[in-house]
């Protein structure tokens, strides 16, 4: 057995983790990422957003995106698309020329339009929007919030839902929705307002990217999954880790919390029916994002750099074999 065959046993749809291209040369991260009994869905981590797949106006890039896209393909592993309407990561020509509310919209429309068209029934999910709000509860400044307001969102569904297959789901994502409360209430708000104007939206995307001793508890997870399910809509952490705050001087204790930290998020989500499923951000210390960002934090994955499995990863498997 591994993550993902304990996954499905326990009801859920897939395990899985986020990948980009520039890994697959690596024939030991190749092994563990092709596992199917380990994992069942990819998330490619870079290739999708903005600045990498249109980076010059109409100019398209599927390029490396193809690439993850072929490889889920190949592994019958499911596609988590990312992501379509986001502040970071965006080309110039979208940051800085002077758009109008009519010439942003419409950018906006081609660029959904042209992506999601390619992909087809690739993509079992899209994160249409991404990180749209503050940990106050305020709308995020971005480009097309200034220009458009908050109707940037429901043009992205609408955009999203017109040229998608009918299966696909079409989610909201957003980090520290479990830890900052104002946040989450704007989301359940976000959710509830694009229901009453008619915008179907699928699924609410939590990031899950905790710090060591800093996670929550379980209660306060399953309560915070429970929230954006009862609005009826499907729930995934979509970018799980668990980063220790000073990956050199981690004690054995910050290792064993680690590992208890896993196992609370992965309790939570088995013990919510709309939890469809977990992904990890990386599965390898070797390829994560962390240490990069936040320098001296780091160690965040459930293998090491050298692909062993951590205690974090024992855990989590032990805890899904007696659920
Ligand atoms: O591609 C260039 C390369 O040409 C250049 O030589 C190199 C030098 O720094 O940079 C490369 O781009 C980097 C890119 O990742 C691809 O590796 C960027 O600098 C780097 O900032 C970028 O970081 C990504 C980050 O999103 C950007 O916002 C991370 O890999 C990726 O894990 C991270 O993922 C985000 C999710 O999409 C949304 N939620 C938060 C999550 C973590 O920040």
């Amino acid at each position: 057995t591994g993550l993902h065959s304990l996954f499905l046993s326990a009801g859920k749809l897939y395990f899985g983790t986020a990948t980009e291209t520039n890994n697959f040369a690596d024939p030991t991260y190749q092994n563990i990422l092709s596992n199917p009994l380990e994992f069942g869905q990819l998330t490619p981590e870079n290739s999708q957003k903005w600045g990498l797949i249109q980076p010059q106006p109409g100019d398209f890039s599927f390029n490396a995106s193809d690439q993850v896209a072929s490889l889920a393909n190949s592994y019958n592993h499911l596609l988590r698309c990312h992501t379509l309407t986001w502040h970071s990561q965006l080309p110039p020509f979208v940051s800085s020329t002077s758009w109008t509310p009519d010439t942003l919209r419409q950018l906006i429309t081609t660029h959904i339009t042209s992506v999601i068209s390619h992909f087809g029934s690739a993509c079992y999910a899209w994160d249409v929007v991404n990180e749209a709000l503050n940990e106050n509860g305020t709308f995020r400044n971005s480009v097309f919030f200034n220009v458009l307001g908050e109707e940037y969102i429901a043009h992205s569904f609408e955009v999203a839902r017109e040229v998608a297959p009918p299966e696909t789901k079409l989610y909201y994502n957003d980090f520290n929705l479990e830890t900052a409360p104002e946040k989450q209430t704007a989301a359940v708000e976000l959710v509830k307002s694009l229901q009453s104007k008619g915008v179907k939206i699928d699924g609410v995307g939590l990031q899950a990217h905790f710090t060591v001793g800093q996670t929550p508890s379980v209660e306060s997870l399953i309560a915070t999954l429970q929230r954006f399910a009862d609005l009826g809509v499907d729930v995934a952490w979509t970018e799980l880790d668990v980063a220790q705050e000073d990956v050199e001087t981690a004690s054995e204790l910050a290792v064993e919390q680690q590992a208890s930290d896993y196992v609370v998020a992965v309790r939570a989500c088995l013990e919510v029916e709309r939890c469809v499923g977990v992904t990890v951000w990386q599965f390898t210390d070797r390829y994560s994002w962390v240490p990069g960002t936040f320098p001296g934090k780091g160690g965040a994955c459930l293998w090491t750099e050298d692909y062993q499995r951590k205690p974090a990863y024992w855990a989590v498997k032990r805890f899904l074999e007696g659920w």
